[in-house]
């Protein structure tokens, strides 16, 4: 029964809302540290959530980032509106970044959001089209 669904938290990201971002995964990181999650697997999906709601802020046009509570794993998963990542190697390699200047002076483009969250995850899943990117990151818990 390890593979069924516990429960689903989702959160509704907004394109260039640079207040708002950082709520969703800010939540998931004290939802899961009152469930008792340990310190560092809390902590790698923390970075990884950071980084994918940073990402469709940013990137997207806005959408969803989920996170689905299992027995043994936690998923984290965007969906988002486009414009889509047309070179996902590309975009996966450390230091690509098309951000402009503007978002640079406020502290991301370094390239580093999706190497992380591949590099922190125990399966890394993404799909992209002009319509949408869609990304599952899943990590699992460790046995108590
Ligand atoms: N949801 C998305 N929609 C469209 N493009 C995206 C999306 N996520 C990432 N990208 C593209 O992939 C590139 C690399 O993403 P990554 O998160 O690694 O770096 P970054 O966001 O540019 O900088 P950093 O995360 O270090 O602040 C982005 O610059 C952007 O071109
Ligand atoms: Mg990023």
């Amino acid at each position: 029964m390890t593979d069924k669904l516990l429960i689903r938290y989702s959160y509704n990201i907004a394109a260039n809302d640079f207040i708002a971002a950082g709520k969703g995964s800010s939540s998931i990181k004290n939802t899961l540290k009152s469930m008792g999650i340990d310190a560092s697997t809390i902590r790698r999906i923390a970075i990884i959530s950071y980084e994918a709601e940073i990402n469709l802020v940013i990137h997207s046009y806005g959408g969803m980032l989920h996170c689905d509570l299992y027995e043994n794993k936690i998923d984290i998963i965007t969906e988002d509106k486009g414009p889509g990542i047309e070179n996902i190697d590309l975009a996966l390699t450390e230091g690509y970044s098309t951000a402009t200047e503007s978002v640079r002076e406020l502290g991301f483009g370094a390239g580093m959001g999706l190497p992380n969250m591949k590099k922190y995850s125990d399966d890394f899943d993404i799909a992209s089209s002009r319509e949408g990117t869609f990304i599952k990151i899943t990590v699992l818990l460790q046995e108590v």
